[in-house]
């Protein structure tokens, strides 16, 4: 039912490069048919929470991402705090109806670049209304982030790019204005859901799970670059910004997954898991893309790592890869390993 007439969005109504919505019946049936008594659901390189959410109607969830924007979305998604619909609605009917003319941080910045300078004023002053608002009492954080989440997937929607943030597409038209809508968000969620942002490495010997389902970047291409725009929205720090592409500094968002450390990096995080059982996404990208889209760790090195702990399955489904046009690689397919920790 549509709150107070907004239209809502789900969890999948975003891009995100590796998003693994259309892989959720796989990796649903994978779970089910191979592990017992899963209470616990681990999601540690979350992303969106899509998988997550394949699972919240009957665990417990913990996510993790190394992203701010990402981990906000998710404690709106997955949070236990409960939030008062008619707040979040009257705010988001408040944004959709202004029209502000005084410029901010994102207009004096971003103007013209992947908004329009009415769109940047108008995200500009929502942020820092929902930062207001939340100093002042009015609203609490899970409202925040179901504020922000409604943001941040309403600038997804119309930004002038080819899903991410490494350019923008100069010379093309805007695509109408910004519209935030309803996240299709839970009162009931299990209250024993927790939602972090930290990194992975240093995070894994707190966390205790029945699976751990572990979804690290595959190639050189580093999430903090694709989202820095989203990233420095979510975090509302209004850094200074470098570049075209209107960069802030991103160097402790950088992550191990993307550079030569990778599988040195997977080795220690699968030692230090707490759980019965440990389901890895890789695709057999392998050498087989440019340099930068290549795997940067390779199928023995994930072997060794997760039979280490114990016995290891793989499962496969074909699947089209993210490509930006210029490679031609057929034959890819998604895989899942299954490691049954003994
Ligand atoms: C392939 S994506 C996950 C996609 C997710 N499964 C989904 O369906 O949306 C990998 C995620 O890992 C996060 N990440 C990368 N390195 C990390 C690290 N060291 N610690 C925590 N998260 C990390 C990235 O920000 C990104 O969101």
């Amino acid at each position: 039912m549509p709150i107070e007439g907004i239209p809502e969005i789900n969890i999948n109504n975003r891009r995100y490069l590796g998003n693994k919505y259309r892989l959720l019946p796989f990796i649903r049936r994978v779970v089910d048919q191979n592990c017992a008594d899963i209470n616990v659901f681990a999601d540690l390189f979350a992303g969106t929470g899509a998988v997550s959410s394949a699972f919240s109607d009957n665990c417990a969830i913990i996510t993790n991402d190394i992203l701010y924007s990402n981990y906000l979305s998710n404690l709106a998604w997955f949070g236990t705090e409960d939030y008062d619909e008619k707040t979040v609605a009257d705010f988001i009917n408040f944004y959709n109806d202004i029209a502000p003319t005084e410029e901010n941080y994102m207009s004096e910045n971003f103007s013209n670049t992947y908004f329009s300078t009415s769109d940047c004023r108008k995200i500009g002053f929502i942020r820092r209304h929902i930062e207001d608002s939340s100093a002042a009492g009015t609203i609490n954080g899970r409202e925040r982030a179901i504020l922000v989440t409604s943001l941040l997937y309403g600038m997804d929607k119309i930004a002038r790019t080819c899903g991410h943030y490494d350019a923008y597409r100069k010379g093309a038209k805007f695509e109408g204005s910004i519209e935030l809508r309803f996240p299709r968000t839970s009162h009931n969620n299990n209250a024993a859901n927790i939602c972090f942002n930290r990194d992975i490495n240093e995070l894994a010997p707190e966390v205790e799970a029945d699976i751990v389902y572990l979804d690290p970047p595959y190639n050189s291409r580093q999430y903090c670059d694709a989202y820095h725009l989203l990233e420095n929205v979510a975090r509302w720090e209004q850094p200074e910004l470098q570049g075209v592409a209107r960069k802030m500094d991103r160097t402790a968002l950088k992550s191990d997954y993307c550079t030569r450390r990778a599988a040195d990096a997977f080795s220690q995080l699968v030692g230090a898991l707490n759980c019965r059982y440990i389901l890895l996404s890789y695709n057999n990208m392998g050498t087989k893309g440019d340099d930068r889209s290549n795997a940067r760790i390779s199928d023995d090195e994930i072997m060794e790592a997760l039979a280490a702990r114990g016995r290891v399955a793989i499962f496969e489904e074909n699947y089209r890869p993210f490509s930006a046009g210029k490679s031609n690689i057929e034959d890819n397919s998604e895989r899942l390993f299954l490691c049954t920790v003994e």
